[in-house]
């Protein structure tokens, strides 16, 4: 993918502060992943007699169940049993944020694939053939599909809510242009390439384990809990590693987990249960579709004077995260410009689709796209380049959000000027020009795509991790959070704090899996912030494990504590090395009974948000950076190809290069493709119909970038982020949007009627019909 990679002046990781990498560090997971040794789900030892299971699903979006007859499938050989709502000893219920969704559908079925029972069976195979023998008569009821519908019809999740700063009608009066318009921004399907699963396995009294394929490991164990009745104590939790969340695992891991657990507590036997692809894609939620419409209002000098949206988002049957993913779009309604006048409404629509859920930017990508289009759309009609609105209106130091957090450490303008100047924009656009002015059959666009996202979870009580640290007394270090490696290589950073804060080598240091036992009562991995939480609070944890084994050393040294030191596994007094390694050192204090373990918390500081008044400081500090984009559009054919994404990041001063790369570029691609190729399509009666990897196209080699850049620009970090390195796993996904405007004005460059059209993705067959329409 990679023709070329920029290293300029600018590169940070040059630094040599005391925590900086000596050498740059390979994620942890490549050797056994590149070995195929990496141990996902499906690979857990079962044990002898464990069953396999199957989910029956819904086959319509909305009805009442008249009749079900299981007899034919119970009677299957092989067939253990048919589980079912009755089965429940506890609550069918596994709504986190709103108690609106059961475990296994009772009287009606809300949306098609809605899970109604599980089969359990010697093998997956008998299990689907169960499946096939069940009839089921269902009551069709009226289906909604798409937001605006649900909207006109009075169906909600819960309240609307609204961002307020200034005041918009006044301000509207007093802007020289004023555009409304409306968009669609498409749902986007997580293709994580492991699909969910879980395994079950029966403890001793009644306990029960389960192996889940989750980026939640305590909402498992609390929802299997409330299923089944249990106290939490009862249900253990362990992950060793996800084959890709992308937040379609931060809450939709779970009922399988549960099902699974419940088949366990009556059988009294190890129960698996893993989704193939079909039946994943069909009963999951994905990223919300969301229907948006707004008013903007510029002065002649192109500031935006007043801004309002109002955000339609398609929350499916049930809210799953919708709320909490509703709010984040109204966080990012702007984003990185400074509005002074704005107000945003966001309305979570009830439908008959999939519970959608969490996608890597959680709403706020949606909140950008309309701004973005609002942009575009106030350009088109001044006659200007959007850029020029862009840039007049970037966010400054001291600027206002309108959620009243006073942005400070602010890089909007730093990474615009650093993106225009490094990969030399006059000169792109001339080329683009001259491309254009000698093309007939093929037109280039370009967009800019500025980025602001906010980090931490924005609901403030969940931002807090633990650690636990065990030095053994061979010196080697085992290391549990709440951390769960998804890809995102957060172990390997886990990895580099100790390795780093103790100086020894990076094989003394192991990362255990991820389970409630040993990190109770965690927020899950998501909101970019799993790195800072749990990096923070292992941090803590290894500051004072050291000053504890400082004092040991200093004893045996006979020299004060504060002139010990530990590098390279050598203890140092005055500077001067001591025959103590770190390998004597911890047998030293293992003799004087010091404790070699350490657990500690981390909640982070100065956040916090009042719901009543829409009003609070809610993030940590905020992630910038700016794109160009060029795209070549095929116009015989509709096709594009993207030339070069150039990006100038915020990554403070980065601790992984590579792996903060790879989070940049992958995010990157996983955007583009939510606005150009990735189409979900639901038939009018709720059907999925984009239900395989055939009629779902995401982006591969050959679909995104020939060259993609990544310029890190240099900045101070924050100390709210770990060892100053900002988190990185959603920022860049929204980079992407530049990609939709991009396509647009190649397709303007060619059919100077086009009007542009705000609904995305913007697949070849869309890019097609604009090329030719009047
Ligand atoms: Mo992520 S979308 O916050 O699981």
């Amino acid at each position: 993918m990679h023709k070329s990679r920029s290293h300029t002046p600018l590169d940070v990781l040059k630094d040599k502060s005391a925590l900086a990498l000596k050498e740059s560090i390979k994620n942890i997971d490549s050797y056994t992943h590149v070995r195929g040794e990496s141990l996902y789900v499906d690979d857990v030892n079962v044990r002898e007699g464990t069953y396999y299971s199957v989910v029956f699903d819904s086959p319509k979006a909305h009805g009442r169940i008249i009749n079900i007859d299981y007899s034919k499938a119970e009677k299957l050989g092989g067939v253990a049993r048919i589980f079912t709502y009755k089965d429940i000893p506890g609550e069918n219920q596994i709504g986190g944020i709103i108690p609106d969704e059961p475990l296994f559908a009772e009287g009606e079925v809300h949306f098609w694939g809605q899970p109604i029972a599980l089969i359990v069976a010697s093998s997956e195979f008998i299990a689907r053939q169960a499946r096939r023998l069940i009839q089921i008569e269902i009551e069709e009821l009226p289906v909604i599909t798409t937001a605006k519908e649900a909207k006109e019809k009075g169906k909600f999740i819960n309240a609307p809510r609204s961002f307020i700063l200034g005041n918009t009608e006044k301000a509207f009066k007093d802007c020289d242009y004023i555009f409304e318009g409306e968009t669609f921004s498409n749902g986007q399907e997580q293709l994580y390439i492991e699909a969910q699963g879980a395994y079950a396995e029966p403890l001793e009294n009644g306990s029960i384990k389960i192996t889940s394929s989750t980026q939640g490991p305590t909402a498992v164990q609390k929802t299997a809990a409330r299923v089944l009745g249990f106290p939490m104590h009862k249900i253990e939790v362990d992950v060793t590693r996800l084959g890709g969340g992308f937040g379609g695992k931060e809450d939709q891991a779970t009922p399988w987990a549960v099902m699974a657990a419940l088949a366990t507590y009556h059988l009294n036997q190890s129960v698996k249960l893993i989704l193939n692809r079909h039946d994943d894609l069909r009963m999951t939620g994905k990223r919300h579709p969301y229907e948006s419409s707004y008013k903007i209002g510029l002065s002649k000098d192109l500031k935006i004077l007043a801004y309002e949206a109002e955000f339609l988002q398609n929350s499916g049957a049930a809210a799953d995260l919708s709320p909490a993913i509703a709010e984040r779009t109204l966080f990012h309604a702007t984003n990185s410009y400074f509005v002074p006048n704005v107000k945003s409404t966001v309305i979570s629509c009830k439908t008959n689709l999939p519970p959608n859920t969490a996608f890597r930017g959680f709403g706020g990508p949606q909140g950008m796209f309309v701004i973005e289009s609002a942009i575009a759309n106030a350009a088109a009609n001044i006659g200007v380049s959007p850029s020029k609105i862009q840039e007049a209106n970037l966010l400054g130091e001291n600027d206002e959000f309108s959620y009243g957090q006073i942005a400070t450490g602010v890089e909007a303008k730093n990474s615009w000027k650093a993106v225009k100047s490094i990969y030399n924009l006059e000169q792109i656009e001339r080329e683009v020009e001259d491309f254009n002015n000698s093309h007939s059959d093929f037109k280039k666009g370009l967009a800019l795509m500025p980025i602001c996202f906010g980090i931490s979870f924005t609901n403030t009580p969940m931002n807090h991790a633990r650690a636990l640290v065990h030095i053994y007394q061979d010196g080697s270090v085992g290391i549990s959070t709440a951390a769960v490696e998804m890809g995102q290589g957060v172990n390997t950073k886990m990895l580099q704090i100790a390795a780093q804060l103790f100086s020894i080598a990076h094989h003394k240091v192991k990362i255990e899996t991820t389970n409630t036992t040993r990190v109770a009562n965690t927020s899950p991995s998501a909101a970019s912030s799993t790195a800072d939480l749990n990096g923070k609070a292992l941090l803590k944890a290894c500051k004072a494990l050291l000053e504890r084994l400082k004092a040991v050393a200093s004893e045996a040294l006979n020299t004060a504590i504060e002139t010990i030191e530990i590098k390279d596994e050598i203890v140092y007094a005055n500077g001067k090395a001591s025959d103590l390694s770190w390998n004597t050192l911890i047998g030293t204090a293992m003799l004087k009974r010091v404790a070699l373990t350490e657990n500690a918390h981390y909640a982070t500081p100065v956040i916090r948000f009042d719901k009543s008044k829409e009003k609070g400081h809610p993030f940590a500090y905020h992630v910038y950076g700016t794109a160009i984009i060029t795209t070549t559009v095929d116009c015989t054919r509709g096709t594009y190809v993207f030339d070069a994404i150039k990006i100038v990041h915020d990554y403070g001063k980065s601790m992984s290069k590579g792996i903060d790369l790879g989070q940049v570029e992958g995010a990157l691609v996983q955007g583009v493709g939510w606005m150009t190729m990735e189409e979900i399509a639901y038939g009018e009666d709720g059907r999925l119909l984009s239900n395989a990897l055939s009629t779902y196209k995401v982006p591969d080699m050959f679909s995104i970038a020939k060259t993609i850049d990544v310029v890190p620009l240099e900045t101070t970090g924050s100390d709210m982020a770990i060892l100053k390195s900002k988190a990185v796993g959603e920022p860049p996904l929204m980079y992407g949007i530049g990609a939709y405007f991009a396509i647009q004005n190649a397709i303007k460059a060619f059919n100077p009627n086009y009007k542009l059209k705000f609904h995305a993705p913007m697949t070849p067959e869309k890019v097609l019909m604009s090329l030719y329409s009047r």
